[in-house]
């Protein structure tokens, strides 16, 4: 005696009913089961070689919403040709069509085809005559028909007219054609034999009540047994996305070793982004390939005058600071000039105008803006971690070792510091961390103390360690992908996949 459950029954006889093989989709209209259950059932019955499911991949054609409607309402040149018909076999074209009551576009496209599949043609421009009193239902039609009832179908299902329709019906993109992996359930002899000698079902309980305790029932009940190791349906609850909780952890560390979150605008003049930052007004990275320049509104206000005489004079002949200066005219017009910031320096530069009292620790995670050719490493738009400590004797070995532990972190432990240039830092660092599974060094950011003639026109009399470095690489050394636009790609199945991070 086979033992067997209500939709293990269930199951069978959907499969007796349709013939013996059928898709799993189908199992379900006919049994009325969950696709879990069917597939819980496939699972035992195929243990017990009732059943044998095979996969396959299989084109499955399926309405568009345009199809859909002609589905409903008909083919436009059915329409048209029973209008035609109505109306005694001859009739204006504007009639017939209001008659039909076929929408303006649809007009075109069913002349075309009452043309082509010789159902009528036009007379003396304006009238249409039928060629037949009668016209019988076509192929296209059928499928339509057979679409509209069942959804969808695949293509194998269907016979060779039927799959000629379909190239048709699909060039007047009425139905889509896509891949689907089809499972499919045929009985095996055993299985075949047990239906017809005819399959009992046995109602069983799946929960205890208080009625079948009280009645003394469960005692003939016939009680469900749970596969208590079985795995559960697969669930995708909400989450933060991994490029955010990357940004979390890199806050949460600064946080942590006592740093305060500053932000900033977006849009900056160029006045914060370069001119306090002492890159002189034709500085290469100024120019139109790095920097997004704002069309409209084109410039922003300076801050006040003090400040910006200074930069000015430092930027010309350095001023008070001892430098030299760059040596040009310095032009307020050029520095009102609104950008998308092309680094968060700018904020720390304008905190620091604020703020002059030492100790200063802050810090951001923020978006930044460069003119790039988007690849496999580069984006137009990414995130900074930026920072500045200011106190009275702190020294570039503080930041090496504020870096290190931040990076470390992040489970980054061979990071070495090399001496690099940046505008507006002396000395001038770069970390880089070395990737065993890439066998390189990488750069993660760019480090020093501002110098003097960044500084003084901000009236900062104490050291200043700054450092900047891009936020992507860590996040892609953390998740571990190769590609940076994956992290804006919103492929959910990466996003589902991607655990939350430690
Ligand atoms: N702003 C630099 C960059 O975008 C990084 C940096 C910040 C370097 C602060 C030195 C000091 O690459």
């Amino acid at each position: 005696m086979i033992e067997l459950r209500e939709n293990e029954q269930k199951t069978l006889l959907a499969l007796k009913k349709l013939d013996g093989k059928a898709t799993v989709d189908r199992i379900i209209e006919a049994s009325g089961l969950a696709h879990a259950a069917v597939m819980r059932a496939a699972l035992t019955l195929s243990e017990k070689k009732l059943v044998e499911m095979h996969e396959q991949k299989q084109k499955v054609v399926e309405l568009t919403a345009e199809g859909k409607q002609h589905a409903l309402y008909g083919l436009p040149e059915r329409r048209l040709i029973n209008a035609i018909i109505d109306s005694g076999g001859k009739a204006p074209i504007k009639a017939v069509v209001q008659k039909a009551g076929l929408e303006e576009r649809f007009v075109p496209i069913a002349l075309g085809w009452l043309h082509r599949k010789l159902w009528a043609t036009v007379e003396g421009k304006q009238f249409l005559r039928a060629q037949r009193k009668e016209i019988p239902v076509e192929t296209d039609e059928k499928l339509l028909s057979i679409l509209k009832e069942r959804g969808s179908v695949t293509l194998d299902q269907l016979g060779k007219n039927l799959q000629d329709a379909v190239a048709v019906l699909k060039g007047r993109k009425l139905l889509e054609l896509t891949d689907k992996t089809v499972r499919e359930l045929q009985l095996t002899d055993t299985g075949l034999q047990l239906v017809r000698k005819g399959v009992e079902i046995v109602s069983e309980v799946s929960q205890l009540t208080p009625e079948l305790i009280i009645s003394g029932k469960w005692r003939e009940a016939k009680i469900r047994k749970f596969d208590v190791t079985a795995a559960g349906p697969e669930s995708y609850p909400a989450k933060i996305h991994p490029l955010q909780q990357v940004i979390q952890k890199a806050r949460e560390i600064f946080l942590e070793l006592g740093f305060t979150e500053i932000r900033g605008p977006l849009v900056e003049t160029a006045f914060w982004n370069f001119d306090a930052l002492f890159q002189p007004q034709d500085h290469p990275a100024r120019e139109m390939m790095d920097t997004f320049y704002l069309a409209n509104p084109k410039a922003g206000t300076l801050p006040k005058r003090s400040v910006v005489n200074a930069v000015a004079r430092t930027h010309e002949n350095g001023w008070t600071t001892g430098s030299k200066g760059w040596g040009y005219r310095w032009s307020p017009e050029e520095a009102k000039r609104l950008v998308m910031r092309t680094h968060t320096t700018a904020e720390t530069i304008k905190y620091l105008s604020r703020h002059k009292t030492p100790p200063i620790k802050v810090f951001s995670v923020d978006r930044v803006y460069r003119n790039e050719q988007v690849t496999y490493k580069n984006t137009a738009e990414f995130f900074q971690i930026e920072g500045i400590v200011v106190d009275k004797d702190v020294t570039l070995r503080d930041l090496i070792g504020t870096l290190k532990t931040f990076y470390a972190r992040f489970g980054l432990r061979k990071v070495r510091f090399w001496p690099c240039y940046f505008p507006y830092t002396e000395p001038s660092a770069e970390a880089t961390v070395y990737v065993p599974k890439l066998k390189r060094w990488i750069e993660l950011c760019g480090m020093g103390m501002f110098r003097p003639e960044v500084l003084a026109p901000m009236g900062i009399k104490y050291p200043v360690l700054a450092w900047g470095g891009g936020l992507e690489r860590l996040a892609m050394l953390e998740l571990g992908i190769e590609d940076i636009r994956q992290l804006y790609g919103n492929n959910l199945g990466w996003i589902r996949r991607t655990p939350m991070c430690q």
